[in-house]
């Protein structure tokens, strides 16, 4: 078993720095695409034979240290009530918003087992093909990103709605943070319960609150979601959002193992906010990987030196790899990461 990831998790020293990259499965591939091409994004999350195909095709391309499920964030809230489709060109959009407390009161709070069988099955095939070959981690939106999703009904610059929602409806908006997290600390438990050996929560847009919102308002139902997983089964945790800065110190709080990073701040300068007792998971800008195969090595360079062999350092992008990114690069960086930290770069 390669279990750099876990160990790195763990804060543990490892032969060498483990790589994964968020989205690793997806349009940049051509596989993906075929694949896309015969298949509807729901289609594919609801069939799991065709999930753990898709889980397993940068696996097969690269030397990742992890897999990641596939699946995507929103289809759990296709069984709270919420209509949701992936639009060609345009992204998911959800057809019925809430808007009103009355629509928070209507939402339902499945357990995951009837919600998204399929996403449960799915995990038991690829650790089934993965033969432990390495961990697969699965992964959860948390209670923000998704209510803003649920609020607005597409990807939004300001997050108008969902942020006057938390200001003008408190009621409403605790409501609406409980039954999320109620789905959520159910799904997690029951991802772990499935064969996933680590989970990272996904809270992407948490970035756009002020500190005293995010406080307030947030925090204590991710707070809540992770004590209710760490309370029942014991893997380790990543939590990433975007622009965090702010917010970075008051996740000490909390019951993590890792902190996934955008590339906004330099790694070390943000491990030095968070704390010694975190893993780091992160941190290359995305669309470096556009750039000459030099340039991108020399910013992984510089995170590598930044992190200076630390234990608990799992190399990511800042972000989820982007479509028309290319796959040599791609390739080239798992490669050199590995070459780089691996034992032979120290002792040779
Ligand atoms: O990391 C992984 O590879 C696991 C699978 C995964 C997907 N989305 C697949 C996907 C995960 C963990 C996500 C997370 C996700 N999904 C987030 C949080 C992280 C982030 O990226 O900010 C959010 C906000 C979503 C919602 C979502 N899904 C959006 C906004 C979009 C459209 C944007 C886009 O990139 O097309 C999706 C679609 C989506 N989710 C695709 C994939 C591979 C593209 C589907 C396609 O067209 O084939």
């Amino acid at each position: 078993m390669n279990d750099r990831f876990l160990k790195a998790c763990r804060r543990q020293p490892t032969d060498a720095t483990p790589i994964w990259l968020m989205r690793q499965a997806g349009r940049y591939m051509a596989e993906y695409r075929a694949i896309r091409a015969k298949h509807s994004m729901l289609e594919v999350i609801r069939t799991p034979e065709l999930a753990c195909e898709i889980t397993l095709q940068p696996i097969r391309a690269f030397a990742l240290d992890a897999a990641i499920l596939f699946a995507d964030i929103l289809p759990i809230l296709i069984g709270m009530g919420l209509e949701l489709d992936f639009v060609k060109g345009e992204g998911p959009q959800i057809f019925n918003p809430i808007r009103t407390p009355a629509d928070v009161a209507a939402l339902r709070t499945p357990a995951a087992a009837e919600n998204v069988p399929f996403t449960l099955e799915a995990i038991r095939l690829v650790r089934r093909e993965l033969a432990d070959k390495m961990p697969l981690i699965g992964f959860s939106g948390a209670p923000f990103t998704l209510a803003s999703y649920a609020i607005e009904g597409e990807g939004s610059k300001h997050h108008l709605q969902t942020k006057t929602f938390m200001a003008s409806q408190p009621a409403a908006w605790h409501e609406l943070m409980h039954k999320l997290s109620t789905v959520i600390s159910d799904y997690l438990i029951a991802q772990v319960k499935a064969g996933a050996q680590a989970v990272q929560i996904f809270d992407s847009w948490a970035g756009v609150l002020a500190a005293g919102d995010y406080r307030e308002s947030v925090l204590p139902y991710v707070h809540r979601i992770t004590k209710e997983v760490r309370a029942e089964v014991d893997v380790p945790i990543i939590y990433f959002g975007t622009e965090m800065n702010a917010v970075l110190p008051s996740l000490a709080e909390i019951p993590i193992d890792v902190i996934g990073m955008d590339w906004r701040t330099p790694i070390d300068e943000g491990w030095a906010q968070i704390g010694e007792r975190f893993g780091v998971q992160g941190n290359l800008d995305p669309v470096m990987l556009f750039a000459p195969w030099g340039e991108v090595q020399r910013r992984v360079d510089d995170i590598l030196a930044r992190v200076n062999r630390r234990p608990g350092h799992i190399f990511n992008l800042g972000h989820g790899i982007l479509p028309g990114t290319p796959v040599d690069t791609v390739k080239r960086l798992v490669e050199y990461v590995h070459e780089k930290t691996g034992e032979k770069a120290l002792h040779g």
